[in-house]
């Protein structure tokens, strides 16, 4: 049966599909950490309670690059390169969502309206990561050591979508709201059609490692674009709501030190 339960399995228990899927969530991650790492260093003055969250962030996503690549090296297992095509990060970078990474890489000191860019475009990516891993800890079963990971990251994925929208409404009551309209209904429109490139590319490479016949790969595909069909239809408009969050300052304790937990 073709459900994403049996397709998230055969992923697991094949090393190499294994492989590729966790290279490609550390290498994620990693960048995410990098971003958040070098953006909490140059916030402005104006925002500088946001730096220590922002900082707290970049750990997190860090944190859930080891993760990952602690489940590899479990298995006796070293990343691979994650191919350009199946690299969701880099792509979202290319496209102009985000803070250009030339940008970060010069360490001058933003402004709010970059502050106003990072945050849309985290607000828009942390919820597709809240939903994957959410996705994650449904299909992960009865695999104790992916379940374990999968339920941290989700946790921390959580925390950072409730962090962008407390931190994205009390930007707009400050007077950005028009411009945070504007900047996450692009981020989100971007996106929607990035994922679904990025979701065929890396269902491709893995039905070659895992050697599915054509009609199961176009079956697959085919489920892909009908997601997207649905998220350009209306779905986008989940990624661009801002609420009052359940949890209240969410990233709002120390950075914490580095260590595995995997
Ligand atoms: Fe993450
Ligand atoms: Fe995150």
């Amino acid at each position: 049966m073709l459900s994403a339960r049996t397709i998230y399995g055969e992923i697991f228990d094949n090393d190499e599909a294994f492989r590729l899927f966790c290279s490609i969530a550390a290498s994620g991650e990693a960048q995410g950490g990098w971003e958040n790492g070098k953006i909490s260093t140059l916030v402005p003055g104006s925002q500088a309670d946001l730096a220590p969250k922002i900082a707290r962030h970049g750990a997190d996503e860090d944190k859930h690059g080891r993760i990952f690549t602690a489940l590899l090296r479990k298995r006796g297992l070293e990343p691979v390169a994650v191919p350009p095509d199946a690299d969701y990060t880099m792509r979202l970078e290319a496209a102009g969502i985000g803070l250009a990474h030339a940008r970060l890489r010069r360490e001058e000191q933003l402004t709010e309206a970059d502050i106003v860019t990072y945050l849309a475009h985290s607000r828009v990516t942390e919820q597709r990561a809240s939903e994957q891993l959410r996705a994650l800890r449904t299909y992960a079963g009865d695999r104790a050591d992916i379940a374990r990971a999968v339920r941290v990251i989700s946790h921390d994925e959580d925390n950072h979508l409730a962090y962008c929208h407390e931190e994205l409404l009390r930007l707009a009551a400050a007077g950005h709201a028009p411009v945070i309209r504007a900047t996450l209904r692009a981020a989100a429109l971007a996106e929607i059609a990035i994922y679904r490139d990025v979701s065929l590319a890396v269902m491709a490479h893995l039905g070659r490692t895992l050697g599915w016949p054509r009609p199961k790969s176009a079956v697959l595909a085919a489920g892909i674009r009908g997601v997207y069909a649905c998220e350009r239809l209306g779905g986008w408009r989940r990624m661009v709501a801002l609420r009052i969050p359940a949890r209240r300052n969410a990233l709002g304790g120390p950075v914490p030190a580095r260590a595995s937990h995997a």
